[in-house]
């Protein structure tokens, strides 16, 4: 199956947030990527659930708000009350992750988990039937406009094969450091939804261009899996 495009607003222009949504939506994103960060967990903070609140106005595409935030578990409720589809914690955050992922699938969303770039897949060990789907994260969280963690994509590589094994039904996410550069690759290595932020959204002067970079990069990542 190839893989979606899910750009992230980290990059988008704050001051037109809903606008930048609806560009990415004419260019083909199949999802909003929110990310959402609360300066303990990661050194940034950005927006929260009132934010997602506003943007779920904006667009009918689901919205994947990605918790970089500590103690997930307080917080999971606002945003699934904000309309979020789709909801991934860390698992480095998450003190009683099975009751936080049960908790977002008992409200009808999807629920995710995140592994940190230096967190091992057996990290998925005990909760891997319990989730619908994976974000691996091929940066350090917390920037946007990062280099790809090139060891991330053998990682991807060896969760595919355990999926395709294992667990048919949960997807695989990657985020972080994707640009039209290496998005053919990431691609090929089984991911299914692609992050992308600051390759959507740059800087001012490609601003008008943010439809056409999504539909160049979800055309790109559009390659048949080949590992
Ligand atoms: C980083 C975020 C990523 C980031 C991706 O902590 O989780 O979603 O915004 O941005 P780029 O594509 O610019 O690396
Ligand atoms: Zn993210």
């Amino acid at each position: 199956m190839a893989a979606v495009l899910a750009p992230s607003i980290l990059s988008a222009d704050f001051a037109r947030l809903g606008a930048d949504v609806q560009e990415t939506q004419a260019g083909g994103a199949a999802m909003i990527h929110i990310d959402v960060m609360d300066g303990h967990f990661v050194p940034n903070i950005t927006i929260g659930a009132a934010v997602t609140a506003a943007l779920r106005k904006t667009t009918d595409l689901p919205l994947d708000c990605h918790l970089m935030i500590a103690e997930p578990d307080r917080h999971v409720d606002d945003f699934l009350d904000a309309g979020a589809d789709m909801v991934s914690v860390h698992v480095e955050a998450a003190t009683h992750l099975n009751r936080t992922v049960n908790r977002i699938r008992e409200r009808g969303a999807k629920a995710g988990v995140v592994l940190n770039p230096a967190t091992p897949l057996s990290a998925l060990d005990e909760i891997l039937q319990h989730i619908d789907f994976v974000l691996l994260m091929s940066v350090n969280p917390g920037f946007g406009g990062q280099k790809i963690i090139p060891s991330v994509l053998q990682k991807a590589r060896t969760l595919r094969q355990r999926l395709d094994r294992e667990a048919p039904d949960v997807r695989l996410e990657i985020d972080g450091g994707v640009t039209v550069d290496n998005i053919a690759e990431v691609a090929a290595c089984g991911i299914d939804m692609i992050v992308t932020g600051s390759a959507v959204f740059g800087s001012e002067d490609i601003r008008g261009t943010t439809e056409q970079m999504v539909r160049r990069l979800a055309e790109l990542a559009e390659r048949e899996r080949t590992c």
